[in-house]
């Protein structure tokens, strides 16, 4: 059986800097669909589009790294493609392994545009 836990670091993860970003359009992230969000730097972020209401969480899974923006959503919940941890979005809570868990950052959105706070 293979170890949990962070293995892997997300070398992605930007830093927290208290700043909202615009990273598009709200028609750009269709409804029960996620997308990988670059930012400066190199960074990344996976949003998702639950029902009209937007969440952004680190794009990297910490079992093997995986990004979680091509997990499959569900409700509030996206599921990890390679090995199938699955993780609150509202929360970043592992559902799996209850040790785990990935960065939430807020997300905004002010006339169509979609802004996260890094
Ligand atoms: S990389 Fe294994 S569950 Fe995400």
């Amino acid at each position: 059986m293979q170890p949990f836990g962070r293995s892997f670091t997300n070398p992605r993860r930007p830093p927290r800097e208290g700043k909202l970003v615009t990273v598009g359009r709200v028609e750009d992230v269709p409804e029960g669909r996620g997308a990988a969000v670059e930012l400066e730097g190199g960074r990344e972020l996976a949003l998702y589009n639950v029902g009209g209401h937007f969440y952004a969480v680190e794009n990297f899974c910490p079992h093997r790294g995986a990004p979680l923006a091509d997990g499959n959503l569900c409700g509030h919940t996206v599921e990890c493609d390679w090995h199938g941890w699955r993780f609150d979005l509202r929360t970043g809570a592992c559902l799996n392994h209850a040790a785990e868990a990935v960065e939430t950052y807020e997300v905004v959105v002010e006339d169509g545009w979609i802004k996260i706070r890094v």
